[in-house]
């Protein structure tokens, strides 16, 4: 066996997405201007190489399992040009990946905007940087303008997925396969296909996907190790029958057992006054509502048919955290939140705070501690 064949481990032993903490947690989005919230208000993150490794540090202190950035090309326009400016996936998790120790490194790919061998080569050496901590977040692509800034239109919603089909074949054979491969498909022909070294981890790094249509779901329970869900409405039984019935896919329809996530926003303060006082100003009065329209119109097709109140809802959690589910309150108050979140049958959550970066700090200190002894982690 070569020195580089010895390196290759199980992946259980070297990424902390498979450890078995009741919940897991991770952060959402810290490669991008602004996090995830939509807003005016002084100290939302801005986007540079010291603030987003500082957020990384912070995490890893507490020993979070996923770091998962956000694959973004264009802004949402209006003044604050919501998540223009930010720093590319796989660039990010090589250097962040260089720069830690403990936490699962993400990379999230668009399908359409880099070719499988590529993909599968920049996620191998990413591997290698990390020795066995990366993880590959698959998304199709929704949003027309970044899309087509590429060159290409935006395939129909259905035949986006067969090509993410097809393209994560291309990953898994190049990720485990020693010989050569050809492979003819509808929308990808390779010719004597060829990786070395593999990556670390055996069989290959996690991927994880957030299909959320139907099609988007099987193509996650079917092909994926994790997947992401996003509550429509924040009534627990809801989101736990959501949960559920998404296990129930992965097991009933394809014979596997897969890690379900979610992802939430953080609004914390001494007292419940103090943190809905910090909820309204950046969310109401500091806003900024004309980049959520932009998004929220780039990806519901129907949304100017929807209710007013229904739609003023949905901006709100955009500009909120990106349409994270909600946690409020005191540092008691957001360890409840989570517990629930635990309850609901998740294996793990995202997290993002609107003032990324001192927030982030302030759970560290007073919040984290709460967490550890509510027996979560
Ligand atoms: C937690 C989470 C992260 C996502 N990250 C991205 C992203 O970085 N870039 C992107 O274009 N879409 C992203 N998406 C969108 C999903 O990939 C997906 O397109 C969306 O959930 C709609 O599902 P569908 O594709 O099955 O219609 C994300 C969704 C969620 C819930």
């Amino acid at each position: 066996m070569t020195a580089n064949a010895m390196l290759r481990q199980d992946r259980r032993n070297t990424n902390p997405v498979f450890n078995d903490r009741k919940l897991k947690l991770g952060t959402f989005g810290t490669n991008l201007d602004r996090g995830c919230a939509i807003s005016t208000i002084d100290g939302v993150l801005e986007i540079n190489w010291p603030n987003t490794l500082e957020l990384a540090r912070c995490s890893e202190e507490m020993e979070f399992e996923a770091l998962v950035p956000i694959g973004r090309w264009h802004g949402f326009g209006s003044h604050t040009n919501f998540n223009g400016p930010g720093f590319e996936c796989f660039s990010w998790a090589s250097a962040i990946g260089a720069s830690t120790k403990y936490s699962g490194i993400f990379a999230t790919s668009h399908v359409p905007t880099i070719h499988p061998v590529m993909a599968a080569k920049q996620a191998a050496t990413i591997d290698h940087v990390t020795n066995g901590r990366f993880a590959l977040n698959i998304v199709t692509g929704w949003n027309r303008p970044e899309i087509e800034m590429f060159g290409s239109p935006l395939m129909e919603h259905d035949d986006r997925y067969n090509c993410a089909i097809e393209w994560l074949h291309i990953l898994k054979q190049l990720w485990t396969r020693d010989e050569p491969f050809d492979f003819e498909g509808k929308f990808y022909n390779i010719k004597k296909g060829y990786l070395q070294p593999k990556p670390i981890q055996r069989p290959f790094p996690a991927v994880m996907n957030a299909g959320g249509s139907e099609r988007g779901q099987h193509f996650a329970a079917k092909h994926c190790d994790m997947v992401y869900v996003v509550f429509g409405s924040h009534d627990f039984a809801d989101c736990k029958a959501k949960v559920d019935a998404y296990r129930e896919l992965a097991r009933k329809e394809y014979g596997r057992e897969i890690q379900i996530w979610s992802y939430a926003y953080v609004v914390q303060g001494e007292t419940e006054k103090e943190a809905r006082a910090y909820y309204d100003e950046y969310v109401n009065q500091k806003g900024d509502w004309d980049a959520a329209e932009n998004l929220v119109n780039t990806m519901i097709a129907n949304a100017k048919t929807l209710p007013k109140e229904v739609l003023a809802e949905m901006k709100k959690h955009f500009i909120a955290g990106w349409g994270g589910y909600p946690i409020i309150g005191t540092p008691e108050q957001v360890v409840d939140g989570l517990i629930t979140m635990s309850k609901m049958g998740l294996d793990g959550t995202l997290l993002n705070w609107p003032r990324y970066v001192s927030d982030q700090r302030w759970f560290q200190k007073h919040v984290y501690p709460l967490v550890q002894q509510s027996g979560l982690r």
